[in-house]
């Protein structure tokens, strides 16, 4: 692991599902962006088996949310985090909290990246207090059921989940 990203700087990678990017979200990568100078948001590729967006769509809205930032990147991964930073020359992941049931399932997943990959640093972050109830499968379960998702997610998200439900055939 060397001591800065390929492109030159310190980069920060935030790995997720993201389906969908929420407000959460987005407030953790520019919060990242403001202290590293490179952030990659780094999608997983398989995370869930009936995902609502795909990883394709996943990548164009998050790049349609931050592409006014020239220091943050999108990008998609598959396999072990700590293989994509090695290979990003990455030398930080952040992740947000929100709860306490956050940390002890985050806890568990810095250590066992730390096992694998001592190097690899994993900065936690704290959302600001408006979206520490939010979670993307919250929203889903919201906006499946017709409520609201104003204010959970950005817009142009929340223009595509619109878009998505609008092509579901209903049988
Ligand atoms: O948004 P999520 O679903 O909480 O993100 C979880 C994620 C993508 C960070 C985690 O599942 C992950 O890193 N998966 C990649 C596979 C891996 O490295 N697994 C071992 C983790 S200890």
């Amino acid at each position: 692991m060397t001591p800065s990203g390929a492109s030159g700087g310190r980069l920060a990678i935030v790995p997720g599902s993201f389906d969908p990017l929420t407000n959460g979200h987005v407030d953790i990568v520019l919060r990242s962006a403001r202290l590293f100078d490179r952030v990659t948001v780094a999608v997983l590729v398989n995370a869930e088996k009936t995902p609502m967006f795909s990883v394709d769509e996943r990548v164009a809205m998050i790049h349609e949310v931050f592409g006014a930032h020239a220091n943050i990147e999108v990008e998609s991964f598959a396999g072990l985090l700590v293989d994509y930073a090695r290979r990003r020359a990455a030398q930080v992941v952040v992740r947000g909290m929100r709860t306490v049931a956050d940390f002890e399932q985050e806890l568990q997943m810095t250590l066992m990246n730390r096992h694998l990959e001592p190097a690899l640093e994993t900065v936690f972050m704290v959302p600001n207090a408006q979206s520490t109830f939010v979670s993307s499968r919250l929203t889903k379960e919201i906006f499946r059921l017709g409520g609201s998702v104003q204010g959970l997610v950005p817009p142009a998200v929340e223009r595509r989940m619109r878009a998505k439900q609008a092509t579901v055939v209903h049988t």
